[in-house]
């Protein structure tokens, strides 16, 4: 590896986009066959930087060498033909097209000089899906009903349907469940066996050490660390790096509460549901929160805990049973009964069901507070924006301008505005999908601080969270799911993380 020329060097990258400067002189060098990791904060420049690799992002000034020799990546497709392949953080697949359209677009297979269609087309990405272990994926399908695992398979099928040298995944396990991840990795060992080499980003620092070779860390648009080793630097390092100070205690002192004597329990609980149910989703569900309780719902994606959330919302209407709050039941199937008792929901698939990606900041963060907001049918623009102020600073929210708008901010800070949104409504019942998906592990402290701060000032929280950790760390009790229904029930600090993934995944639960 030492003879050769590295790959891909990028040599003092800078890009400014009005009022920012994204990247201020990166520089970063990757190797055939192994994997390199791209950490940093929400904001730090990751994104931007694999857009410039991508040809998306013409940069200000820098160079870019491949295999030794300078090049300009100067369009998307200029990188495809060099063997740059990139899996984008917000997906870029287009829902009205087939599988096998998607995996193609603009690159149709071509035998002989011949464009590939139709039945052939679809046979090509059936292998290629095969191959990344989704034989199940109909290449027929419209992309828009897959799953988010599904499709984040499909763009991985689309990145290999061309000859790749370099691949780049931008957060690919954000909307993974831990046997998906292990398939990724699985793929990831085979493109490096191969000597392809893979940029990979992710905030889940346990990732890293798992797949990767080196570590390059980003902070302020700047490389702080390049080339480091993956498993010998110690975490704590990286985290100091990345954030500029060292990070203690990720999650909040839970207060203490021996089971059921005290103060909360003895508090008549605002969220009641009894024998909920929506058949093929799950089954009948009872749940009580009491104010101040932070519940975990633990399970696998499709293991219906989306589904129990939106239906306790009434955005999807139930078979059976009933939710009450406060005692009062609620009519079903209405969402706007829901938000009128004090029930909140932060989903999980921000771009489609929760941002309004033309407007700015301020604007979606206030957007479900409009009407606390008015006054004799006028909208106070004052105590609006000044909320809107105090919910980015609160999450530290960058850039921390109310009026920046949403499309422009880094994925972890769009996920944050979502939550704001939510955070600063005053509800009684908030029930958060995915709260901390794409947030750097400095914003998530802050984060949970902040969830926990509201719960002590009584609102009740259900929390659904792909990661075990989070749900343990965070969560006052948790209820394991398993295909719809309820296995197990327990205060978080009796649980460890094997025991979870064993109750999760069906096996024989330890006893
Ligand atoms: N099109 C754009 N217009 C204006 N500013 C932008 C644009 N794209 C990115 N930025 C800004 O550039 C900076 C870097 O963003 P980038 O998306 O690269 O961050 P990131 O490291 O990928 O963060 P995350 O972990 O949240 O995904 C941020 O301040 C962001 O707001
Ligand atoms: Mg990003």
């Amino acid at each position: 590896m030492a003879t050769r020329p590295p790959l891909l060097t990028m040599n003092r990258i800078t890009k400014s986009f009005p009022g920012v400067r994204a990247l201020d002189g990166v520089d970063l060098e990757v190797h055939a066959g192994e994997v390199h990791c791209l950490l940093g904060q929400n904001g730090a420049g990751k994104s931007t930087l694999i857009k410039v690799l991508a040809g998306a992002h013409r940069p200000d000034d820098g160079e870019i060498t491949w295999a030794g020799e300078p090049v300009s990546l100067s369009s998307p497709t200029a990188a495809m033909r060099l063997g740059i392949a990139t899996i984008y953080q917000e997906l870029d697949l287009v829902g009205g097209l087939s599988v096998a359209e998607n995996v193609f677009l603009g690159n149709e297979p071509t035998s002989a000089g011949f464009v590939v269609r139709g039945g052939r087309a679809r046979a090509a990405a059936g292998r290629l899906l095969e191959r990344l272990g989704h034989p199940e994926i109909d290449p027929a399908r419209l992309v828009g009903e897959l799953s988010a695992a599904q499709q984040q398979i499909v763009s991985m099928a689309r990145a290999l349907s061309h000859e790749v040298r370099l691949i780049v995944m931008d957060e690919p396990s954000a909307a993974l469940d831990p046997d998906e991840v292990d398939n990724l990795f699985r793929i990831v060992a085979e493109l490096t066996a191969d000597g392809v080499a893979v940029v990979y980003i992710s905030h889940r620092l346990e990732e890293i050490r798992r797949i990767g070779d080196r570590v390059t860390v980003l902070k302020d648009g700047r490389s702080v660390a390049g080339g480091l080793p993956a498993d010998t630097t110690p975490t704590r390092d990286i985290v100091a790096l990345m954030t500029g100070r060292t990070v203690e205690h990720v999650f909040p002192e839970r207060p203490d509460r021996p089971d059921d004597t005290d103060g909360t329990a003895a508090r008549d609980p605002v969220l009641t549901v009894e024998g909920l149910t929506r058949s093929g989703e799950f089954a009948p569900l009872d749940l009580e929160l009491r104010p101040g309780e932070i519940v975990g719902l633990a399970g696998l994606v499709g293991s219906g805990r989306s589904e129990i959330l939106e239906t306790i919302y009434g955005a999807r209407t139930s078979d059976a049973g009933r939710v009450l709050v406060d005692g009062v039941p609620l009519r079903p199937g209405s969402v706007r009964a829901a938000v009128r008792a004090g029930i909140g929901l932060a989903p999980e698939e921000r771009k489609a069901q929760a941002l309004l990606m033309l407007e700015s900041v301020g604007s979606n963060v206030s957007v479900s507070t409009l009407s606390r907001y008015s006054r004799a049918g006028w909208l106070d623009r004052r105590a609006e924006r000044a909320a809107a102020h105090r919910a980015v600073r609160e999450l530290s929210l960058r850039p921390d301008d109310p009026d920046a708008a949403i499309r422009t901010l880094s994925g972890g800070n769009q996920q944050k505005a979502v939550l704001a949104r939510w955070l600063l409504r005053g509800c009684k019942v908030l029930l958060l999908d995915e709260p901390t998906r794409g947030v750097d592990i400095g914003a998530r402290a802050e984060l949970y601080a902040v969830i926990r701060r509201l719960a002590d000032e009584g609102l009740a929280v259900l929390l659904v969270s792909s990661e075990v950790p989070e749900v343990l760390g965070l969560a006052d009790r948790v209820l394991v799911l398993r295909e719809g229904s309820v296995v197990h029930t327990a205060p978080a600090r009796e649980l460890d993380e094997h025991r979870v993934l064993d109750l999760v995944m069906e096996g024989n639960p330890t006893p």
